[in-house]
């Protein structure tokens, strides 16, 4: 990988805007650590489950047929938030395995729990910025799919640079895809949905899969937000590219 960074450069010194999402490595963060407090439960579920599930990050490259101990399709998901998603998709396909990215300690305690009630062997995760756990971590033609599900939107303009959809950090994930593996992701904020589109459709190593966008495809199930959502007459939009 080059140099060049994945999201956009910090903002020039002076603009107090981006301050905070200045952690060294030279990108814009696409969050921000947020105090949180833990239940006791998803303390404890933590504290029992990460040392036996977690994937430390390093700055090397990990085998992931090593790490889950069996060569099945991989896929990633970024932003797991409080794992009610990814724990139910990864409970209706055991087969395939499952790494979740999420830096907001709680919501990880939330789906350690999830994952020991349902016995999860395929959902492992890595409490960390999942734009440094792909470019130092996760080697080339690695993915089978990468799922980005209702990433903050950062509705502000000025907060825009925070996005998580754009071309860099997209040219990254791409490289991570093998071939035919897919790049999903869901929005229900409009002007992020085209974003999505417009910058998934720029990146030439990637193929849309419908002529816009796509729809909901059954493994990702309807979120209570989402159902919700539809009630009140707002949209959701699935953005689903196939590597080239
Ligand atoms: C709006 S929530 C959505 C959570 C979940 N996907 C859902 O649909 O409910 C976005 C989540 O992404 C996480 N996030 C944002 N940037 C991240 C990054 N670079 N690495 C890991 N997690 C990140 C945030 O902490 C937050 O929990």
């Amino acid at each position: 990988m080059s140099d060049a960074p994945l999201i956009q450069p910090s903002a020039a010194e002076g603009d107090g805007v981006y301050a905070e999402g200045r952690e060294g490595h030279g990108h814009i963060k696409s969050f921000v650590r947020r105090a949180g407090r833990m239940s006791e439960a998803q303390g404890r579920y933590f504290s029992e489950m990460m040392p036996k599930i977690g994937l430390v990050y390093a700055n090397a490259p990990v085998d992931l047929n090593a790490f889950f101990g069996r060569d099945n399709p991989k896929v990633l998901e970024i932003g797991t938030g409080m794992g009610e998603t990814t724990a139910k998709i990864a409970d209706a396909n055991r087969d395939i395995d499952y790494l979740g990215c999420e830096v907001h300690v709680p919501g990880v305690g939330a789906l350690c729990k999830q994952i020991a009630e349902r016995e999860l062997s395929n959902l492992r995760i890595c409490q960390h910025d999942a734009v440094e756990v792909v470019r130092d971590m996760l080697p080339e033609g690695s993915l089978d799919g990468i799922h980005v599900f209702f990433p903050d939107p950062w509705h502000k303009a000025r907060h825009n640079k925070r996005r998580l959809i754009q071309p860099p950090f997209v040219a990254l994930l791409a490289s991570r895809l093998k071939v035919g593996g897919y790049l999903h992701c869901a929005t229900d904020w409009e002007e992020y949905a085209h974003q999505m589109l417009e910058v998934l459709s720029a990146e030439p190593t990637l193929g849309n899969t419908a002529e816009t966008f796509a729809p909901r495809p059954d493994y990702r199930p309807l979120t209570k937000f989402e159902n919700r959502g539809i009630r009140l007459g707002h949209g959701v939009w699935d953005v689903i590219f196939r590597k080239k």
